[in-house]
């Protein structure tokens, strides 16, 4: 056996299925177990998967777009991310990357900030209430600010984003009414889009702006609304209000801890070798930024709550909630934004306390939290 044989380390499976069994019921235990055989590890699920989480894996995974090919790989499986620019290899990926940046860089989405501001105001929480379904309310009107100026059908965007709040299978269905439905209302949406919104920054790209629209408001939602339900969580758990200048720290702890994408996946295209080990061409490669968070080697007490740790930039790879790389998240400052803004208003208006909850993360399409968080 030659050392590039070496076969990975790998959780105790349950034959015949394998690990499929358990990653569809437990996966953060099964990803946890796995990473204790080593930094990469394979798995046996519908097809051959090899997870790292090491920063030199994260960084030969996310870097290399040739190698680490889209086609074929999880996000195909929700129809909410099977299309534009998350379904594109290079070369249309880096088309239509180069053609979608702009409009979705920090200093072009900050002209949002005073109608996102009102928006926010608008929908200040009283009383006691459960900080998830608030979340997903606010993420919606929000998105549908900066994407429609505000004017789009909300019921219609409430009814298209709602089965990604729902436990499998629910967002992996296929909904061909529904989403013929959303499309026929982002055309009509499309032709009087006013100058600002990120739906007309996009028409004017040369881009799909229907396809590529639908798939960024997929993948804005529950990634969004779940971060900020884990963030508002942690805020009213702190004894002294948050200084202004420590909203970014605060945001950064909840994406270590709670990252909403716990899990990205490629496909290997070639034979290609990593610490000995042989990864080879068609095997599904997984990168867990869940994992990668949570490793003491990386962040000395991982669980704490602590976000005097980002108070130094952190070391590349190991913190790498939107990726990294060319394919690292197209809405990674919008995200920011939202987030920050909600942060900044309920603080300023609100003296939040924790009444009950189960922060504890659940891992369905993407990461949320196991039960309520109920706020005063
Ligand atoms: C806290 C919120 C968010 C988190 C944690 C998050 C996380 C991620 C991650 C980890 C990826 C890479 C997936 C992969 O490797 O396959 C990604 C990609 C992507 N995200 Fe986000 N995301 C968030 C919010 C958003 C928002 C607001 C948008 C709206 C534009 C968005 C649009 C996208 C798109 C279009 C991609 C695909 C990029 C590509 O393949 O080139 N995300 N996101």
């Amino acid at each position: 056996m030659t050392p590039l044989a070496r076969p990975f380390p790998q959780p105790q499976t349950r034959p015949p299925v394998g690990h499929l069994g358990r990653w569809g019921t437990e996966p953060l235990d099964l990803l946890e177990e796995g990473a204790r055989t080593g930094p990469a590890f394979a798995l046996r699920l519908w097809r051959r998967a090899v997870v790292g989480y090491s920063p030199d894996w994260n960084r030969m995974v996310l870097r290399d777009l040739d190698t680490f090919r889209s086609a074929g790989s999880l996000s195909r499986l929700t129809p909410y991310l099977a299309g534009g620019v998350v379904r594109a290899d290079d070369p249309a990926h880096h088309r239509q990357r180069s053609a979608l940046n702009p409009p979705f860089r920090h200093d072009a989405l900050s002209a949002l900030r005073p109608a996102l501001t009102m928006a926010v105001r608008q929908a200040l929480p009283t009383g006691e209430f459960d900080a998830v379904p608030w979340a997903a309310g606010v993420v919606r009107r929000l998105l549908a600010v900066a994407f429609f100026g505000g004017r789009f059908p909300e019921p219609l965007l409430a009814e298209f984003l709602a089965p990604l709040d729902r436990d499998f299978p629910a967002p992996f269905l296929r909904r061909p009414w529904l989403f013929r439905r959303m499309n026929r209302a982002l055309a009509r949406s499309l032709q009087v889009a006013e100058a600002g919104t990120l739906l007309a920054a996009v028409r004017d790209s040369g881009e799909d702006a229907i396809e590529q629209v639908r798939v960024a408001l997929g993948a804005a939602y529950d990634t969004t609304a779940h971060t900020l339900a884990w963030l508002l969580w942690h805020l009213a758990a702190r004894p002294q209000p948050v200084p202004a200048a420590e909203h970014r720290q605060l945001l950064d702890e909840t994406l270590r801890l709670y990252p909403a994408g716990w899990v990205g996946s490629r496909v290997c295209s070639r034979d290609t070798e990593f610490g000995g080990h042989l990864v080879t061409a068609g095997t599904l490669v997984l990168y867990s930024p869940y994992l990668t968070h949570r490793d003491a080697g990386l962040w000395p007490d991982p669980l704490c709550f602590r976000p005097e740790r980002f108070a130094r930039p952190p070391a590349a790879f190991t913190f790498i909630p939107f990726a990294a790389g060319a394919r690292r998240c197209l809405g990674m400052h919008l995200a920011r934004l939202l987030l920050l803004t909600v942060l900044e208003v309920v603080s300023h208006e609100r003296t939040l306390v924790q009444v009950r909850g189960e922060p504890r993360p659940r891992a369905g399409l993407t990461l949320a939290p196991s039960g309520p968080l109920v706020l005063r």
